[in-house]
């Protein structure tokens, strides 16, 4: 991040969010690889760095396809996504995501936002009224939203299929084969209704320029963004003739607007009541627009919704002029399984839930992580590999080095003869010298997965420092300078344990903290300085807690139950 350099004494703020999960089902793999775990490490490590971080995220709960499964499963939409609601929240919670306010988009809070926000494009110019042909079903007295409308596709045959994509060919039908309505299944008719566009074209310049000057900005994604500029940007229909959305504010019947109009209004609307809540800023809006403007804004996204944060979303603001722009949207691909496309209808997918009912959130978490680049490349998860990465460069690497360390400081105590440091010790004491700026700068440029590798080098790095010193012989030996040599690799790698606990806050919360414990050292992990990972934090004569072994190795049996799961339909 380019602003951490200044030396200005004034903590700044950073506003971290993740891209809103839909209301309607529960948060699986896909989810948190490419959005909440990157965001979450971001948060996490920002804080350490002694910003004023915060990671915001609301349940996004309108749309035509969420209205149609409450109906289906014959509860009120409210009542619907109040249940996704609370159910995603704790799987968040569950997995570590340290969410500082999780909302939804259909609160008080956020309605009125976007309410106010549709009336200021409004008076602006940048929202205006068209008539538009839809089909209406005259028998439900509705209008009916694309998702509405079954037919046969024009291009595959497929039947049953809804009037804005076939899930056979995937192709958008222009215009589908014996529409009937999806609720009655009767024929709809065509009828001409009012209609809200937000004139997207109107800021094919401004876009640009943006584009253009944001630095930031991942350059492959910037480089397709600017082509969809330059092919032309179409007004953009923000209106929806169902029940359940944001309520048109100057228009009566029935009509709502479109999710996508609202949703991402609610970073803003969630970040300012957060605020709000921790006394930040009053009622006054000029307070609470000077709370945004003067954040970092990042907003975590996957590629699928590119198109609505590079293009939509700063047109939005750019039209409205009260709340900045954002300074990232970092923005990655979407995650494979065993090599194939997430599928919810083929079960081919793994709940959050059911995966941290079986390991330890952290080995999720750290898997992930490290085989999660900052880029649009799509990633892999492979459960043999999550075993066996989880089993040698956490379970052997990472965690075998702080066992063995922690066991010899808590047996032989914690001491050191700084004037008998070999060549062997100063350069640990350097690497441990080095390393908060290394893996910082790192997360800094969003290289999360390369930050969590250069801490596995580290404990690496340490490793064959401890095995080469050989602290456990030399302890006992009747020469002093044995016993010397032995107290200094004692007292250096308990230090590098403590650095460890902080730098892998960020990526496994869980187990740092319990590092942080049987080390015995003051206070929370996740209250740590991360700079100090860089500092001999464990003083001589400090007494470590009760050493246990962090981790227990995932087993083969473990694996081949889990495979043998994917793609079976559990009744
Ligand atoms: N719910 C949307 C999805 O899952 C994402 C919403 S992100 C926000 O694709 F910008 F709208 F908030
Ligand atoms: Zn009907």
């Amino acid at each position: 991040m380019n602003n951490s350099s200044n030396n200005s004494n004034e903590r700044k703020r950073v506003i971290v969010t993740s891209a809103l999960p839909y209301a309607n089902g529960e948060i699986h793999l896909g989810h948190v690889a490419s959005t909440y775990l990157p965001a979450d490490i971001m948060t996490r490590y920002l804080r350490l760095k002694g910003y004023e971080a915060y990671h915001v995220c609301a349940s996004d709960d309108f749309g035509t396809p969420i209205l149609i499964k409450a109906e289906q499963e014959g509860k009120s939409p409210e009542e619907y996504v109040k249940h996704w609601h609370d159910r995603d929240e704790q799987d968040f919670r569950a997995f570590g995501i340290s969410f500082d306010i999780f909302h939804s988009t259909s609160s008080k809070e956020n309605v009125e936002f976007v309410q106010r926000f549709f009336l200021s494009l409004y008076s602006k110019g940048y929202i205006y009224e068209r008539e538009v042909v839809q089909y209406y079903c005259p028998y439900d007295k509705k209008f009916l939203p694309d998702r509405y409308v079954i037919g046969r596709c024009p291009y595959c045959n497929a039947d049953n299929q809804y009037s804005d994509s076939c899930e056979n060919c995937g192709r958008v039908p222009e215009q589908i084969l014996e529409p009937k309505c999806a609720i009655c299944k009767r024929e709809p008719v065509k009828r001409a209704s009012i209609h809200y566009f937000f004139r997207l074209s109107a800021f094919a310049d401004r876009l640009k320029e943006w584009l253009n000057t944001n630095g930031n900005l991942q350059q492959d994604v910037k480089n397709y963004v600017l082509r969809w500029i330059e092919q032309g940007l179409q007004d953009w229909d923000i209106t929806r003739d169902i029940t359940w959305g944001v309520r048109i504010p100057i228009d009566g019947e029935g009509k709502v607007l479109y999710g996508w109009f609202d949703n991402h209004l609610c970073y803003i609307s969630t970040a300012l009541l957060l605020a709000r809540m921790n006394g930040l800023v009053d009622d006054d809006n000029d307070n609470a627009r000077e709370f945004w403007n003067s954040s970092i804004i990042y907003h975590f996204i996957g590629k699928d919704i590119v198109y609505h944060h590079y293009l939509f979303l700063p047109a939005m603001r750019l039209g409205d002029g009260n709340y900045k722009l954002p300074d990232y949207i970092p923005t990655r691909g979407h995650l494979m399984l065993q090599g194939q496309k997430i599928s919810k209808s083929r079960n081919w997918y793994i709940s959050l839930r059911e995966f941290i009912n079986a390991f330890n959130p952290d080995y999720l978490r750290f898997y992930l992580a490290l085989i999660t680049p900052y880029s649009q490349e799509d990633l892999n998860f492979d459960w043999d590999e999550f075993a066996s990465r989880v089993n040698t460069e956490l379970i052997d690497n990472i965690g075998n080095f702080i066992n063995r360390a922690l066991n010899l400081a808590k047996r032989y105590g914690v001491s050191t003869i700084p004037t008998q440091y070999d060549d062997g010790d100063r350069e640990s004491i350097n690497a441990i010298k080095h390393i908060a700026q290394d893996v910082g700068s790192l997360i800094e440029r969003n290289e999360i997965d390369k930050g969590l590798r250069r801490i596995v080098a580290f404990a690496s790095y340490f490793n064959q420092y401890f095995q080469n010193k050989e602290p456990w012989a030399k302890v006992k030996s009747q020469s002093k300078d044995d016993k010397a040599s032995a107290h200094n690799c004692i007292y250096i790698s308990v230090n590098a344990v403590a650095s460890l606990a902080v730098l892998l806050e960020p990526y496994i919360p869980f187990s740092a903290e319990r590092i942080w414990e049987q080390l015995k050292m003051q206070g929370s992990i996740h209250e740590q300085r991360w700079d100090d990972a860089s500092r001999l934090m464990v003083r001589e004569g400090h007494i470590v807690g009760d050493v246990k072994p962090l981790f227990k190795k995932i087993s083969r049996e473990e694996i081949e139950a889990q495979k043998s799961r994917l793609g079976k339909h559990i009744a």
